[in-house]
């Protein structure tokens, strides 16, 4: 019986991926960059078994249809087996460290630990690099959670996806005083998924030419504050990179609206970029960052506006790897 474990965090986008230039092996248009989480990580456990028919995959000790199996666990699988050259399925199981009614998504991670904890299995000698082109192949976002730290992703140019895989650009204690904030406000009502919203953009929006013209001028702007530890230049871009994604859903038609009354309330709060900056994903739940002198003011700010809860989170230093099992 081949087995593995390992433990991947999720990250969050600063700068975003919205839009692919290939659906089936998850190329994006553009460059993105990453936050690993260590607040929000999910550990998964492979088994393959000679005696299974087909991928079998639990979350939170909930079974997964076979169609998204198919979509998601099993690409990864697929590539594994590829590379090894060992036909075998596997039963897969994973937890997260937050309920997944919270609506913070933890599929990018799971997919993460899902392709470390395969190639331990499977006994591939494989480096991050090759790791998370193969995470990439199972959602996009899970190749950013190979690594702690700050992480980017390059798009890349290649139609085999080869040069399409991601690098740490700064250690996960770059930047000690930052600290990522992360409200509950409501539990997620079903929405577009991001890969059939990416998709509806890609097709239908104007502004999708300009969005990726913005990305281009203002990577190294992005780079250089966290370079810096410039807070309130990191702010301005995270908000504006947020923002921009979300112009982009906006235009899109039918048009996806993943904020809510609360988010616009939170935009409103924080929009100045003075102590915090915002970032949403596909989802009415923001992520805050700010600085850990600020902490107790911006949480204070978020009861106020109506928050459950409140997650704090520091960067990860990454992905592990749990027991070996021959
Ligand atoms: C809004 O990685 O979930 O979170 O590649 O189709 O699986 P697939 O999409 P996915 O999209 C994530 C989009 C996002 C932005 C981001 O994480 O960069």
């Amino acid at each position: 019986m081949l087995e593995g474990e390992a433990e991947a965090p999720s990250n969050i986008a600063i700068v975003k991926y919205w839009g692919k230039r290939d659906v089936s092996l998850n190329l994006p248009l553009n460059d993105s960059l990453s936050i690993s989480l260590d607040a929000l990580k999910v550990t998964t456990k492979v088994l393959f078994d000679p005696a299974l028919s087909k991928d079998e995959v639990k979350v939170n000790g909930v079974k997964i249809s076979d169609e998204e199996v198919k979509s998601y666990a099993s690409r990864v699988l697929d590539k594994m087996r590829e590379i090894s050259g060992k036909r075998i399925y596997a039963k897969v199981e994973s937890w997260s460290n937050f309920p997944s009614s919270a609506g913070l998504a933890s599929s990018a991670a799971g997919i993460a630990a899902l392709t470390l904890a395969s190639s331990d299995a499977l006994g591939l000698d494989m480096n991050l690099k090759e790791l998370s082109k193969v995470a990439r192949i199972g959602s996009g976002s899970a190749c950013r959670s190979m690594y702690g730290g700050f992480v980017i992703w390059h798009a890349g140019v290649r139609d085999d996806g080869e040069d399409s895989f991601c690098e740490q650009v700064f250690p996960h204690d770059h930047w000690k005083e930052l600290v990522d904030l992360i409200p509950i406000f409501t539990e997620e009502r079903k929405r577009v998924s991001s890969r059939k919203g990416m998709g509806i953009s890609v097709e239908t929006s104007r502004l999708m030419k300009c969005r990726l013209e913005f990305i281009r001028d203002t990577f190294p702007l992005v780079l250089d504050s966290i370079r810096d530890r410039d807070a309130e230049k990191f702010f301005e871009m995270t908000i504006r990179h947020s923002n921009s994604m979300h112009a982009i859903m906006m235009d899109s038609f039918p048009p996806l609206v993943y904020l809510n009354a609360m988010s616009l309330k939170v935009i409103d709060r924080f929009g100045d970029g003075k102590t915090a900056g915002y970032t949403f994903d596909a989802g009415p739940n923001p992520h805050i960052f700010t600085l850990r002198k600020d902490v107790e003011a911006v949480e204070n700010s978020l009861m106020e506006l109506g928050a459950i809860k409140v997650v704090k989170s520091s960067v990860s230093a990454g992905p592990r790897l749990g027991m070996k099992h021959d």
